[in-house]
């Protein structure tokens, strides 16, 4: 028995998966003119327990999970080598919508990878080699140098991917989904999954 303070967050579409519902709203946004709607925060935690966050981009969501890609040694990744778990965080306004999704996170396939690392434009295939994401950099001219070396070396065609850039997969286990309301009175809608299945719970503001 759904309650209709449910049916009236999900408005028309009663879905019981929020992965749809997450579908949804990401259309939704697009279409009111979100600038980045699928920029989202990633919150990783070190080894020491100390916890970073910052913007990626979602490049697939489905039942599997959400994808966004980056480089292998960067501080992100190191702290997922170290816990291998992720917060993401996606915020939409107009039409005021949050949506976080927590979970474990496991690197793309070799082909999935590669299948989209070939997909982008060549400066940014370019890019990907030349930058050594979050290393100190000697003035803005070392990133152009690097970037014209890489350039030289592959001056059209294929760009290989390079071993330290790939994709990475946050497996949900919770999704929230949180509606703006007048007064601060907001709507939320929790959801946490055992195997295929989700269990949804309401939250107070
Ligand atoms: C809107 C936006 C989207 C971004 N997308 C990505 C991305 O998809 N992958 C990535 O590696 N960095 C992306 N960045 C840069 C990251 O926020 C961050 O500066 C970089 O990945 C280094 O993070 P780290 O030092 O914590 O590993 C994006 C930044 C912004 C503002």
């Amino acid at each position: 028995m759904r309650s209709a303070r449910r049916q009236y967050l999900l408005e028309s579409a009663l879905m019981t998966n929020p992965l749809h519902t997450f579908q949804a709203w990401l259309d939704d946004a697009k279409r009111h003119g979100v600038h980045e709607p699928t920029a989202m925060a990633l919150g990783t935690v070190d080894e020491h327990n100390h916890p970073s966050v910052r913007m990626v981009l979602l490049k697939h969501a489905d039942e599997q999970g959400f994808v966004f890609y980056t480089n292998t040694e960067s501080p992100k990744a190191m702290d997922l080598d170290h816990c291998p778990f992720a917060s993401l965080c996606f915020y939409w306004n107009p039409p005021g919508r949050q949506v976080r999704v927590n979970g474990r996170v496991e690197l793309v396939s070799i082909e999935e990878a590669d299948a989209y690392f070939n997909s982008r434009p060549y400066l940014s295939r370019i890019g990907a080699r030349a930058s050594r994401q979050s290393q100190p950099l000697d003035g803005y001219a070392e990133l152009e140098r690097a970037v014209a070396s890489e350039m030289l070396r592959y001056p059209r065609g294929h760009v290989p991917r390079p071993k330290n850039w790939t994709g990475y997969r946050v497996i949900p286990q919770m999704i929230e989904l949180w509606k703006e309301r007048p007064f601060r009175l907001h709507e939320r809608l929790q959801y946490t999954r055992t195997g295929n299945h989700w269990t949804e719970q309401e939250l107070f503001p």
